[in-house]
């Protein structure tokens, strides 16, 4: 880990690429921007956009990035240049490179999760230089305490959450609701914990579904409904979930699928900022030749790993989390 300091840039940097890898996220543009506006400002270098993530570095569709290309989109959501969370583009690495020279690239800022952040790592033992930004709604990647997206997709849950209280009320009903988050638990985690779930159901603590029953019998003695979020990632998917439950609590059940709306809109103002701070010191990197590297967020401060380290690796909640321990203590469920 590397704490990033503004000095000693490399004034002599000219062509830099940059691309987002992966499913979409709340912040990428405003990643792009603050990394486009920078380069250009402080290190008079040209920017040139890949389009569709690797894709775009195959098939060579780029185009140069002004500073008014990237002025006006820090609160969009999606990607301007598009992204692809499909194909190997390792199976094309050689389509790849012949981009990475032909363009006369000296590197590319990847905006990406682990999946991302392996393909760099891969296409860098061929001759190509990254900088990394970890991305994702999931909060899943290593090294870094958190991805810029992933407070939006969290306030979607909350805002979710606290709709379903009032319906689930009226009708004595136990609400279900899926959430995203591959295989961690992150956003199911604070989703739940910001929206008062009665029920938090992660894919990192194993569910007993008799023991989760036997809790919401007891609750409706003096409640009215249940809340139970569900990660995606737990084995039981959320309707067999909720069919399991009616039958063993009698309480009718219902089920909402948030989906891709934790992806889609404006970012949080906290997602605005950490993404700016985030592309502001990938910049910074560039600028100091510092490739090969990623940056991340360590508690109040940014800094960069090697992309090595977390390359195809992924974090997942321990089961013993802070959070967990807090909203199990004011009796909310976690499966066992
Ligand atoms: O990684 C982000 C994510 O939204 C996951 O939470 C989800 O499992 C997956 O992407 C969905 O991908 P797709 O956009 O291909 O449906």
């Amino acid at each position: 880990m590397t704490a990033l300091t503004s000095s000693h840039y490399n004034r002599d940097v000219h062509t830099i690429g940059i691309l987002t890898g992966g499913g979409d996220c709340p912040g990428l543009n405003a990643v792009i921007r603050s990394v486009t506006k920078k380069l250009i400002r402080e290190g008079r270098a040209r920017v040139l956009g890949i389009e569709d993530g690797f894709e775009g570095l195959i098939h060579r569709r780029v185009r140069e990035l002004s500073f008014d290309d990237v002025s006006g989109i820090l609160s969009r959501g999606g990607t301007i240049l598009g992204t692809s969370n499909r194909g190997d583009p390792l199976a094309a690495a050689k389509g790849a490179m012949a981009t990475y020279r032909r363009c006369g690239l000296e590197g590319i800022v990847a905006i990406g999760g682990d999946g991302t952040m392996g393909i760099c790592h891969e296409l860098a033992t061929r001759g190509a230089r990254f900088v990394g930004v970890p991305k994702t709604i999931d909060n899943d990647v290593l090294a870094t305490d958190a991805t810029f997206g992933f407070d939006t997709a969290v306030a979607v849950v909350a805002q979710a959450v606290d709709a379903l209280h009032t319906t689930a009320d009226a009708h004595r009903r136990i609400m279900i609701v899926e959430v995203m988050g591959r295989t961690s638990g992150w956003i199911a985690l604070y989703g739940g914990v910001a929206g008062g779930a009665d029920v938090i159901l992660l894919p990192e603590i194993p569910v007993d579904l008799a023991a989760v029953a036997a809790a919401i019998r007891k609750r409706h003695r003096t409640r009215r409904f249940t809340i139970v979020v569900v990660a995606e990632g737990v084995k039981l998917p959320a309707p067999e979930v909720a069919k399991r439950l009616e039958r063993l609590t009698g309480a009718e059940t219902r089920v909402t699928v948030l989906g891709h709306l934790q992806r889609g809109g404006p970012p949080t103002p906290a997602d605005r900022v950490l993404s700016t701070r985030f592309g502001v010191a990938a910049a910074d990197l560039v600028l100091r030749g510092e490739w090969g590297r990623m940056v991340a967020l360590r508690g109040a401060e940014i800094v960069s790993v090697p992309i090595a380290d977390v390359a195809g690796k992924r974090k997942r909640v321990p089961p013993d989390h802070e959070l967990i321990r807090a909203a199990r203590s004011l009796g909310t469920h976690f499966g066992t």
